[in-house]
């Protein structure tokens, strides 16, 4: 009787168990726009067939307009325009999981009216990110690039006391634009470096939080007349397109160096090359551009005080692992009607499931 009971309570959960279930139903279809690190989308392939896009330049967008008419789920990335026609030509898509933290080329208030929730990828490239932003700051200040370029190029003939001279870093001040978790998280490097530390938000943090940091809370234009270092750590939007202009550049510091490690159109490129070539500013490091890449004829390529990486804020192997299994654990929730763990429009759970 007892083993009758046991086997009964096994073979139900067995049932009941999401594997015997969706393996019963026609699974749900998937397009992920690139070929993600090995073992990202295990999550996934588990519950529904899987279409990965092979190549190493993005589908172009009307190959995404049509495969978006046929798939319950997509998974992209920041370099997939999904607008208004492409989220309304997916009539069946159940959720959109991008494998970022930024979400600025998605349509949000297009995919919330149709109830689509949008998954991103937070948290887990906060450090990488943060690392990066310090690794541009100091090869800027310490002219890295352009000391190996000069090594190589054979022109290290002898120590001299004023060879590629930089700019301090202990000590400085650093003021830090966009205080969400990568701005903390550049902020308590900066402590560690002993700086003072400026930072600038639309929303000022909890003094409790501004001390345990290290970080105070500053105007726009103080924080850009104080700051030795400039770093950029806010999301792209109307309101901070372009905010780096020349007007900007004519309040900092001429030994300022700027740092931007978020989204490219943060920055003017135009008022940039204007202010790094007329001592405006010192230096720049720039992950990212506008437009990306960016193109081998812009003038600010011709700049020395200027480095350029192709967007790898991110880019440690562990952090884009654990940013694909998020992105795919996101979409796995979309498709089994679940709230997804990350969501930037938590409005379409309202009322519905999830609350
Ligand atoms: C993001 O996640 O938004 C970064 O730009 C890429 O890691």
């Amino acid at each position: 009787m007892k083993n009758a009971i046991s086997i009964s309570i096994w073979y139900n959960n067995f049932l009941a168990s999401p594997k015997v279930f969706l393996k019963s139903m026609s699974q749900p279809k998937v397009f992920v726009t690139r070929r993600l690190p090995d073992g990202g989308l295990d999550r996934l392939r588990f519950l529904a067939e899987v279409e990965v896009w092979p190549e190493r330049l993005p589908p172009p967008y009307e190959l995404l307009l049509e495969k978006v008419k046929h798939i319950d789920g997509l998974l992209c990335l920041l370099t997939d325009r999904i607008d208004r026609q492409l989220i309304e030509a997916g009539a069946s898509l159940k959720a959109i999981s991008q494998m970022a933290v930024g979400y600025d080329n998605i349509d949000i208030p297009v995919a919330t009216a149709r109830g689509i929730p949008v998954g991103n990828t937070p948290d887990v490239l906060t450090d990488a990110t943060a690392d990066f932003a310090w690794a541009l700051l100091m090869a800027a200040a310490r002219r890295v690039v352009e000391a190996d370029r000069f090594t190589r190029a054979g022109s290290w003939q002898t120590w001299e006391p004023d060879l590629l001279l930089g700019s301090s870093i202990a000590g400085a001040t650093l003021g830090i634009v966009g205080f969400g978790r990568i701005g903390q998280a550049v902020a308590r490097r900066g402590a560690g470096f002993n700086m003072r530390v400026l930072y600038f938000s639309r929303h000022r943090r909890d003094p409790a939080l501004e001390q345990s940091i290290g970080a105070e809370p500053a105007e726009f234009d103080v924080l850009l007349g104080e700051s030795d270092f400039v770093t950029i750590h806010t999301s792209l939007s109307e309101d901070t397109y372009h905010l780096f202009s020349d007007r900007q550049f004519e309040l900092m510091k001429p030994e300022a160096i700027l740092i931007n490690t978020a989204r490219g159109a943060v920055v003017d490129p135009d008022a940039l090359y204007r202010a790094l070539s007329g001592g405006k500013i010192a230096g720049a490091a720039l992950d990212v551009t506008e437009p990306e890449p960016i193109p081998l004829n812009s003038p600010l390529l011709t700049l020395k005080n200027l480095i350029v990486s192709p967007h790898i804020g991110s880019a440690s192997r562990q952090t884009r692992l654990q940013m694909a299994m998020i992105a795919a654990s996101n979409l796995a929730a979309g498709l089994k009607g679940d709230r997804l763990p990350y969501c930037v429009n938590p409005e379409v759970y309202a009322g519905g499931k999830g609350e």
